[in-house]
């Protein structure tokens, strides 16, 4: 970049230091970066001293002025060191080797860098992108129909509570949450998911994906069991996988998680994580039965139940069914919710409602894990549900996906041309279909999204292979309009196997 040239000179430094008077980069800084990259590539080594400002400023035909802010700029920053009578030289207190070693040179010698072995599983951008994709195209799952928020509302919401921005409001806040949201939660899962459960219960976090991570490490220790769902949700495994727990899949069947199959596997294990009212992804929802013999097996083994309760409110075929929380009588139940489908994803909001004697020990982690949530939104938020907008966008978007699900049954009956079986369209955001032999769900994944449909393979939901093969489609964010058209291009991409 320095692109003029100087003649060799005296102090042997201009070489080096070489400066652009056409560059936009100030003279100064020119002298600066061009000082310090020699000195971390070890071109300048410690105690070599350096010419003085005015010599320098001859070699390099600029004014001193630029040279002496730079030498200034490097002293206070401790590349330089200067004494009297000794001139300026690079600082003697440098380590020796300053240079990280080529990334990709295995130098003989050289310690890896150890990374924890509990690492959540790299995901690839494939399996991540139809979920986190956002309205990209058909068939992207858990996405609520964006285009439908009530945006105008929430905007004036959202001025107002720039208005009221104080000086109280700039403060570190409570971790558990504030008040006016925790309360306004707490009687809307009581009314609306029959939890049991008071406001001081409540911890407001960014999203389920925080819940689980506070939850299991209030709970679990490295090496503990917990029974998942098998399918089941990936970005929770994710989380036990990282703080090194054990997923002991469980299977589900046409009433939930198979209670008794757990038992038999693992019958101590730690804690259970299930999403009975609408199981992910296979849209089941759990039986009586079965949530009575779970709520025992954890009463008998002194388990816990994470209880995932992602988009319960969307049911179409009759009312919203009520939570495990509120049948359990033990405190054994971790009950978490989230914004991401009621409102949307981007907010990051989302709560626990912990067992009571719990609080503490989840306020612990949660203190140390990120201090507290940010209370601005959750203002917002407190706002929108006490002023019934949010029972009310709730209600407009069950009558919405209702539709669009039964546009999708429709057109997978009459388009697709390739029999499949649909389970789970009773509730939710998306529902699932198994594919027939012989079909890899992987490959029409990777080719539906070239075509521009988000759906995500089935089997990147099993722990266990082989894996049925099958594909999960949201039906959300896709209107009714584009649902058949969607359908035929995967039409064509299942027959042009
Ligand atoms: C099973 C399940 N739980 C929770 C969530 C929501 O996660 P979050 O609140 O972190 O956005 C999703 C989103 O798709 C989900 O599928």
């Amino acid at each position: 970049m320095f692109r003029r040239q100087m003649k060799k000179t005296p102090s042997g430094i201009a070489p080096i230091i070489r400066v652009d008077r056409r560059a936009r980069e100030p003279l100064h800084r020119q002298v600066y970066n061009a000082f310090r990259s020699a000195i971390v590539e070890r071109a300048l080594r410690p105690n070599e001293r350096v010419p003085s400002t005015r010599t320098l400023a001859g070699e390099l035909g600029i004014s001193r002025i630029p040279v002496l802010n730079a030498y200034a700029q490097l002293l206070a920053e401790g590349y330089f060191e200067s004494r009297r009578g000794a001139g300026t030289s690079v600082s003697s207190m440098l380590p020796d080797q300053v240079a990280p070693p080529p990334r990709s040179a295995a130098l003989p010698g050289m310690m890896p860098r150890p990374i924890s072995r509990h690492c959540a599983p790299l995901p690839s951008m494939q399996t991540i992108l139809p979920w986190l994709g956002g309205r990209r195209g058909a068939f992207s799952i858990g996405q609520p129909a964006l285009d439908q928020f009530p945006l105008k509302i929430w905007s004036r919401l959202v001025v107002r509570q720039c208005g009221n921005q104080r000086l109280a409001s700039m403060y570190y806040s409570d971790p558990m949450g504030t008040t006016d949201l925790r309360e306004a939660i707490a009687s809307y899962l009581r009314t609306a998911r029959g939890v049991r459960c008071e406001a001081e219960q409540v911890m407001i976090v960014s999203g389920s994906q925080q819940a689980v991570e506070i939850t299991t490490r209030v709970l679990l220790d490295r090496g503990s069991r917990v029974w998942m769902e098998e399918p089941g949700y990936r970005f929770a495994w994710n989380v036990f996988a990282l703080n090194g727990c054990k997923v002991v899949p469980v299977p589900v069947d046409a009433e939930g998680l198979n209670v008794a199959v757990g038992i038999k596997r693992c019958p101590k294990a730690r804690a259970a994580l299930v999403t009975p009212s609408h199981q992910f992804p296979l849209g089941v929802t759990m039986s009586a039965s079965r949530r009575l013999q779970v709520l025992e097996w954890s009463y008998r083994s002194g388990s816990w139940i994470i209880e995932d309760d992602y988009d319960s409110e969307f049911r179409y075929e009759s009312l919203p069914i009520a939570s495990l929380q509120g049948l359990d009588r033990g405190s054994r139940v971790v009950y978490i919710g989230t914004f991401s489908k009621v409102l949307f994803p981007s907010l990051r909001l989302g709560y626990i409602v912990i067992p009571l004697d719990l609080v503490d020990r989840f306020l612990a982690v949660r203190v140390t894990v990120d201090i507290g949530p940010p209370t601005f939104f959750q203002s917002v938020v407190a706002d929108f549900m006490r002023e019934g907008h949010f029972s009310r966008h709730i209600r407009r978007m069950r009558l919405l996906y209702r539709d669009r699900r039964s546009a999708l049954l429709k057109s997978l009956e009459n388009d697709l041309g390739v029999p499949v079986d649909v389970k789970g369209e009773e509730a939710g955001l998306h529902l699932s279909v198994t594919l027939p032999r012989g079909f890899r769900d992987h490959e029409i994944a990777e080719r539906a999204l070239q075509e521009r449909l988000w759906l995500a393979p089935l089997s990147g939901s099993y722990l266990k292979h082989p894996s049925p093969q099958g594909l999960i489609l949201g039906f959300s964010n896709t209107s009714t309009a584009e649902i058949p058209g969607a359908v035929r291009k995967l039409r064509d991409i299942l027959h042009s196997r």
